[in-house]
Protein backbone atom coordinates (compact mmCIF):
# COMPACT_ATOMS: atom_id res chain seq x y z
CA UNK A 1 0.00 0.00 0.00
CA UNK A 2 1.14 3.40 -0.82
CA UNK A 3 2.64 5.10 1.70
CA UNK A 4 2.75 9.21 2.38
CA UNK A 5 6.18 9.75 3.82
CA UNK A 6 7.56 12.70 4.79
CA UNK A 7 11.63 12.97 4.63
CA UNK A 8 13.58 16.16 5.40
CA UNK A 9 16.70 17.30 7.17
CA UNK A 10 16.29 19.72 10.12
CA UNK A 11 18.04 21.77 12.36
CA UNK A 12 18.09 20.51 16.08
CA UNK A 13 15.47 23.04 17.01
CA UNK A 14 13.02 22.20 14.20
CA UNK A 15 13.61 24.31 11.43
CA UNK A 16 14.20 23.10 7.71
CA UNK A 17 15.45 25.97 6.15
CA UNK A 18 16.10 29.52 7.46
CA UNK A 19 13.74 32.65 7.46
CA UNK A 20 15.80 33.08 3.73
CA UNK A 21 15.15 29.86 2.57
CA UNK A 22 18.65 29.18 3.43
CA UNK A 23 20.08 25.36 3.12
CA UNK A 24 24.22 26.83 4.12
CA UNK A 25 23.31 25.48 7.53
CA UNK A 26 22.85 21.89 5.91
CA UNK A 27 24.86 21.75 3.12
CA UNK A 28 28.38 21.71 4.33
CA UNK A 29 27.39 18.74 7.25
CA UNK A 30 29.29 15.69 6.79
CA UNK A 31 26.78 12.54 5.49
CA UNK A 32 27.39 8.82 4.44
CA UNK A 33 25.53 8.79 1.15
CA UNK A 34 25.32 5.18 1.96
CA UNK A 35 24.66 5.01 5.95
CA UNK A 36 21.57 5.38 8.02
CA UNK A 37 18.13 6.13 6.31
CA UNK A 38 20.28 7.33 3.02
CA UNK A 39 18.92 9.38 0.14
CA UNK A 40 19.61 7.21 -2.41
CA UNK A 41 17.88 4.20 -0.74
CA UNK A 42 14.60 6.33 0.21
CA UNK A 43 14.40 8.10 -3.33
CA UNK A 44 14.45 4.07 -4.82
CA UNK A 45 10.75 4.12 -2.78
CA UNK A 46 9.38 7.19 -4.20
CA UNK A 47 6.65 7.10 -7.11
CA UNK A 48 5.46 10.85 -6.86
CA UNK A 49 6.56 14.03 -4.96
CA UNK A 50 4.56 16.74 -3.44
CA UNK A 51 6.39 20.14 -2.23
CA UNK A 52 4.93 23.77 -1.70
CA UNK A 53 5.83 26.66 -3.48
CA UNK A 54 8.64 27.83 -2.04
CA UNK A 55 10.40 24.87 -1.90
CA UNK A 56 9.74 24.40 -5.43
CA UNK A 57 11.41 27.64 -6.10
CA UNK A 58 14.51 26.82 -3.99
CA UNK A 59 14.85 23.75 -6.15
CA UNK A 60 14.53 26.04 -9.35
CA UNK A 61 16.82 28.87 -8.22
CA UNK A 62 19.50 26.21 -6.56
CA UNK A 63 19.26 24.66 -10.15
CA UNK A 64 19.66 27.75 -11.91
CA UNK A 65 22.77 29.09 -9.83
CA UNK A 66 24.86 25.70 -10.00
CA UNK A 67 23.59 24.90 -13.77
CA UNK A 68 21.81 21.25 -12.44
CA UNK A 69 18.41 20.41 -14.19
CA UNK A 70 15.43 19.28 -12.93
CA UNK A 71 16.50 15.62 -11.21
CA UNK A 72 13.33 14.34 -10.25
CA UNK A 73 12.00 11.29 -12.65
CA UNK A 74 9.34 11.02 -10.50
CA UNK A 75 5.68 12.96 -11.43
CA UNK A 76 5.70 15.88 -8.71
CA UNK A 77 2.50 17.91 -7.48
CA UNK A 78 3.38 21.28 -6.71
CA UNK A 79 0.96 23.34 -4.35
CA UNK A 80 0.81 26.94 -5.02
CA UNK A 81 -2.08 29.83 -5.11
CA UNK A 82 0.08 31.26 -7.93
CA UNK A 83 0.40 30.48 -11.77
CA UNK A 84 3.27 29.16 -11.61
CA UNK A 85 4.87 27.28 -14.71
CA UNK A 86 5.90 23.60 -14.67
CA UNK A 87 9.79 23.44 -15.21
CA UNK A 88 8.97 19.40 -17.05
CA UNK A 89 5.74 17.60 -18.55
CA UNK A 90 6.16 15.75 -15.18
CA UNK A 91 5.44 18.90 -12.90
CA UNK A 92 1.83 19.39 -12.00
CA UNK A 93 0.62 22.86 -10.21
CA UNK A 94 -2.09 22.70 -7.96
CA UNK A 95 -3.85 23.80 -5.64
CA UNK A 96 -6.99 22.91 -2.56
CA UNK A 97 -6.80 20.33 0.08
CA UNK A 98 -4.48 17.22 0.10
CA UNK A 99 -7.87 15.08 -0.88
CA UNK A 100 -8.41 16.71 -3.82
CA UNK A 101 -5.54 14.62 -5.20
CA UNK A 102 -5.02 11.74 -3.21
CA UNK A 103 -6.21 8.89 -5.83
CA UNK A 104 -3.67 10.89 -8.12
CA UNK A 105 -1.00 10.45 -5.86
CA UNK A 106 -1.64 6.79 -5.41
CA UNK A 107 -2.20 5.68 -8.90
CA UNK A 108 0.67 7.96 -9.71
CA UNK A 109 2.97 6.23 -6.89
CA UNK A 110 1.83 2.99 -7.89
CA UNK A 111 3.33 0.46 -5.51
CA UNK A 112 6.05 3.23 -4.24
CA UNK A 113 5.18 5.68 -2.03
CA UNK A 114 4.52 9.54 -1.72
CA UNK A 115 7.32 12.37 -1.09
CA UNK A 116 6.14 14.91 1.03
CA UNK A 117 9.12 16.61 0.46
CA UNK A 118 8.40 20.15 2.24
CA UNK A 119 7.27 22.40 4.00
CA UNK A 120 6.57 21.56 7.48
CA UNK A 121 2.81 23.11 7.21
CA UNK A 122 2.10 21.37 3.80
CA UNK A 123 3.34 18.09 5.08
CA UNK A 124 0.56 19.04 8.46
CA UNK A 125 -2.02 19.86 5.77
CA UNK A 126 -1.17 15.62 4.74
CA UNK A 127 -1.07 14.39 8.19
CA UNK A 128 -4.76 16.62 8.88
CA UNK A 129 -6.08 14.72 5.69
CA UNK A 130 -5.21 11.68 7.17
CA UNK A 131 -2.43 11.17 4.57
CA UNK A 132 0.95 11.37 6.47
CA UNK A 133 2.30 7.87 7.61
CA UNK A 134 5.79 8.29 8.09
CA UNK A 135 7.93 11.42 9.24
CA UNK A 136 12.13 10.74 8.47
CA UNK A 137 14.49 13.23 9.84
CA UNK A 138 18.17 14.08 9.24
CA UNK A 139 18.75 16.17 12.51
CA UNK A 140 21.72 18.60 11.98
CA UNK A 141 23.87 19.66 15.02
CA UNK A 142 22.56 23.12 14.16
CA UNK A 143 20.16 25.46 15.87
CA UNK A 144 18.98 28.70 13.89
CA UNK A 145 16.48 30.37 16.20
CA UNK A 146 13.75 30.85 13.72
CA UNK A 147 13.08 30.36 10.34
CA UNK A 148 10.88 27.88 8.26
CA UNK A 149 9.22 24.98 10.50
CA UNK A 150 9.81 21.35 10.48
CA UNK A 151 5.95 21.07 10.88
CA UNK A 152 3.04 23.13 12.20
CA UNK A 153 0.40 21.08 13.68
CA UNK A 154 0.81 18.75 17.06
CA UNK A 155 1.09 15.19 16.61
CA UNK A 156 1.82 12.13 18.13
CA UNK A 157 4.95 10.07 16.68
CA UNK A 158 6.10 6.79 17.33
CA UNK A 159 9.61 6.24 17.41
CA UNK A 160 10.58 3.43 14.71
CA UNK A 161 14.03 3.79 13.99
CA UNK A 162 17.17 5.87 14.76
CA UNK A 163 20.96 5.84 13.89
CA UNK A 164 24.10 8.41 13.56
CA UNK A 165 24.96 9.30 9.99
CA UNK A 166 27.96 11.06 10.11
CA UNK A 167 27.04 14.54 11.69
CA UNK A 168 23.80 13.68 11.58
CA UNK A 169 20.84 12.40 13.73
CA UNK A 170 18.18 10.55 11.80
CA UNK A 171 15.58 8.96 12.52
CA UNK A 172 12.17 7.56 11.74
CA UNK A 173 8.52 7.96 13.31
CA UNK A 174 5.43 6.29 12.29
CA UNK A 175 2.59 9.13 12.89
CA UNK A 176 -0.12 7.94 15.42
CA UNK A 177 -1.95 10.97 15.52
CA UNK A 178 -3.58 14.63 16.35
CA UNK A 179 -2.44 15.24 19.53
CA UNK A 180 -5.83 15.45 22.16
CA UNK A 181 -6.83 18.53 22.92
CA UNK A 182 -7.77 19.39 26.56
N1 LIG B 1 15.83 20.84 5.08
C1 LIG B 1 15.31 20.21 4.05
O1 LIG B 1 15.67 19.06 3.76
C2 LIG B 1 14.22 20.87 3.28
C3 LIG B 1 13.25 20.09 2.66
C4 LIG B 1 12.23 20.72 1.98
C5 LIG B 1 12.18 22.10 1.92
N2 LIG B 1 13.15 22.82 2.51
C6 LIG B 1 13.12 24.29 2.48
O2 LIG B 1 12.19 24.70 3.48
C7 LIG B 1 11.50 25.87 3.05
C8 LIG B 1 10.02 25.57 3.10
O3 LIG B 1 9.31 26.70 2.76
P1 LIG B 1 7.83 26.97 3.32
O4 LIG B 1 7.79 26.78 4.79
O5 LIG B 1 7.39 28.29 2.75
O6 LIG B 1 6.94 25.78 2.70
P2 LIG B 1 6.54 25.30 1.24
O7 LIG B 1 5.53 24.22 1.46
O8 LIG B 1 7.71 24.95 0.43
O9 LIG B 1 5.83 26.54 0.55
C9 LIG B 1 4.71 27.14 1.16
C10 LIG B 1 3.80 27.68 0.07
O10 LIG B 1 3.17 26.60 -0.62
C11 LIG B 1 1.88 27.00 -1.05
N3 LIG B 1 0.89 26.12 -0.44
C12 LIG B 1 0.97 25.39 0.71
N4 LIG B 1 -0.15 24.68 0.90
C13 LIG B 1 -0.96 24.94 -0.15
C14 LIG B 1 -2.25 24.49 -0.54
N5 LIG B 1 -2.95 23.61 0.22
N6 LIG B 1 -2.77 24.94 -1.70
C15 LIG B 1 -2.08 25.83 -2.48
N7 LIG B 1 -0.85 26.28 -2.15
C16 LIG B 1 -0.31 25.86 -1.02
C17 LIG B 1 1.72 28.44 -0.61
O11 LIG B 1 2.27 29.22 -1.66
P3 LIG B 1 1.57 30.48 -2.36
O12 LIG B 1 0.38 30.87 -1.52
O13 LIG B 1 2.60 31.52 -2.40
O14 LIG B 1 1.22 30.03 -3.70
C18 LIG B 1 2.65 28.54 0.56
O15 LIG B 1 3.09 29.84 0.85
C19 LIG B 1 12.03 26.19 1.66
O16 LIG B 1 13.04 27.16 1.75
C20 LIG B 1 12.61 24.88 1.16
O17 LIG B 1 13.65 25.06 0.23
C21 LIG B 1 14.14 22.24 3.21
Amino acid sequence: MTRFRFYTATTLDGFIADEHDSLDWLLDQPIDESGALNYTDFIGDIGALVMGATTYQWVLDHNESTGESWSYTQPTWVFTHRDLAPVTDDVRIVSGSPTDFRQELVDAAGKKDVWIVGGGDLAAQFAAAGMLDEVIVSIAPVTLGAGRPLFTKAYDLELREFDRNKAFLCARYDVVGPRPTR
